[in-house]
């Protein structure tokens, strides 16, 4: 008996998403580059077995599929792809799909689907182990044909909203693995923010952990609910069994990153977009992992001397400043894929985006029912114009003033919290300040400006010399 569809690499995600397509009722063909990890994978698929098909040659594995074939590549996003097409390659027929499920830079992606002699489709796959076994959120990519192909499986495994698959085509090309990698600019945002206010509580307010853990649970009660808040309220809430104290005080303070964040932001700069709130959470990352470095600047500048009183920084205070700070970062991801589709002529849909991101994936929140709601309305220009977000905006901006203007003076490092604030405060001024830029530009280097009160372009300053 043929299987339905294939799957390579048995790594943690690619052995979930096997197991979630076997539960589903389709019979799938597995592969990994080491045998054994394959004979591992099976002795563990309990009542899934006769779904499953382990192989241990390309040849065996390809042969087991019915055809035209579906393959879906769960392997080391980068070469590990390339270098797995290529054997792949001389095994398929002309019309057998591959499917590249991993977390590919949406330029290798492109390229992929421009040079490859197979149809080749480019999905991003969210929501970690748990997700990939029991329900992910997908972003499709590439021609919207070969999408339809794999739409109902992709559908049966992917995480629902209410009764809707949060599955959906994104659009031509590399608009799949783009949406995932904004999805991770927004997720290391989202995580940034969420320390940040972490970072107040326990040195501002000195509350212990089961207290901010307390927090973090009362905050996913309300409109912050989220997978991110309701997570760190756990983490902050666990015990480590060897200290009996708790896990966070013996983590070590330097995050790791795979890349998508930094992709985000580099692509962000490549368009134009402005994204200083996702930005600002790549660069923590990159602050945290200089944890000698920081040791050594304290040493000369001292630790800053937090310690706010508690009516400094009212909790409900905290809470309208992470929703504020929140809605802006969105605004930005949002603005970025509109840039995208604009320059790639993607017809990239926001509405639909936020549909998908509302169930599976790491950043799945109530707010995003909200956000894919109101970006349905086509007159909405940005979410921040949007009118439910607007009021939300009006109604929690004091707040964000008010903790970063404690958190600032008292010493407390609060870089996205306040690039949020500056996004604000920046895109609603009409008279901006970029006019000394084009001063300055046309007094070094006779680059010119527009005058203001006629519109004439390309005018030069009566500059001395
Ligand atoms: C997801 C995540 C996932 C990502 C990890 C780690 O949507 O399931 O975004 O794809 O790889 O969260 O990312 P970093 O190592 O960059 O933090």
């Amino acid at each position: 008996m043929s299987a339905e569809i294939g799957l390579i690499g048995l790594g943690t995600m690619g052995a979930a998403l096997a197991l979630n397509i076997a539960e589903k009722g389709h019979d799938i063909a597995v592969f990994n580059r080491t045998p054994s990890k394959t004979r591992d994978f099976m002795a563990d698929v309990g009542e899934l077995a006769p779904r499953l098909t382990p192989t241990e040659t390309l040849e065996d594995f390809v042969q087991a599929i019915a055809t035209p074939r579906t393959i879906i590549l769960m392997v080391l996003a980068g070469e590990p792809v390339d270098e797995q097409i290529a054997l792949l390659e001389p095994l398929l027929d002309a019309d057998d799909l591959v499917i590249d499920a991993g977390n590919a830079n949406f330029h290798d992606t492109n390229r992929r689907m421009r040079t490859l002699k197979q149809p080749f489709l480019g999905i991003g796959v969210s929501g970690g182990e748990e997700g990939a076994r029991h329900g992910p959120a997908i972003m499709g990519g590439g021609p919207k044909s070969l999408w339809n192909r794999v739409e109902p499986v992709l559908h049966a495994i992917s995480a629902k909203h209410k009764d809707e698959p949060c599955a959906d085509w994104m659009g031509e090309e590399g608009a799949g693995h783009f949406v995932k990698a904004v999805h991770n600019g927004i997720e290391y945002a989202d995580m940034q923010l969420i320390a940040e206010a972490y970072g107040i509580m326990r040195d501002g307010l000195g509350l212990d952990a089961q207290a901010i853990a307390d927090t973090f649970a009362k905050w996913n009660d309300g409109p912050l609910r989220s997978y991110l808040i309701e997570i760190s309220g756990i983490v902050a809430g666990t015990t480590d069994a060897a200290t009996n104290g708790p896990i966070l005080d013996v983590i070590l303070d330097s995050a790791g990153q795979k890349g998508t964040g930094r992709w985000t932001a580099i692509e962000a700069q490549h368009l134009g977009a402005p994204i200083p709130v996702i930005e600002a959470a790549v660069a923590a990352r990159n602050m945290s992992a200089r944890k000698d470095e920081r040791g050594r600047m304290e040493a000369i500048f001292g630790a800053a001397p937090q310690g706010f009183a508690p009516a400094e920084m009212p909790l409900e205070g905290l809470e309208q400043a992470l929703i504020c700070g929140k809605i802006l970062c969105y605004d930005q991801g949002f603005r970025l894929i509109a840039a995208a589709s604009d320059q790639f002529g993607w017809s990239l849909d926001g509405a639909r985006i936020a549909r998908v991101w509302r169930e599976g994936c790491i950043i799945r929140s109530d707010m995003l029912d909200d956000m894919a709601a109101a970006l349905s309305d086509s007159g909405v220009e940005t979410l921040m114009a949007a009118p439910v977000f607007a009021d939300h905006l009006k109604s929690t901006q004091a707040a964000l003033r008010q903790v970063i203007a404690t958190a600032v003076s008292h010493g407390a490092p609060v870089p996205a919290l306040s690039s949020a604030l500056s996004y604000l405060d920046t895109m609603r001024t009409h008279r901006g300040t970029a006019n000394m830029i084009q001063g300055q530009r046309d007094y070094f280097g006779r680059h010119g400006f527009v005058r203001l009160d006629d519109g004439q372009k390309d005018q030069h300053g009566p500059w001395a010399g």
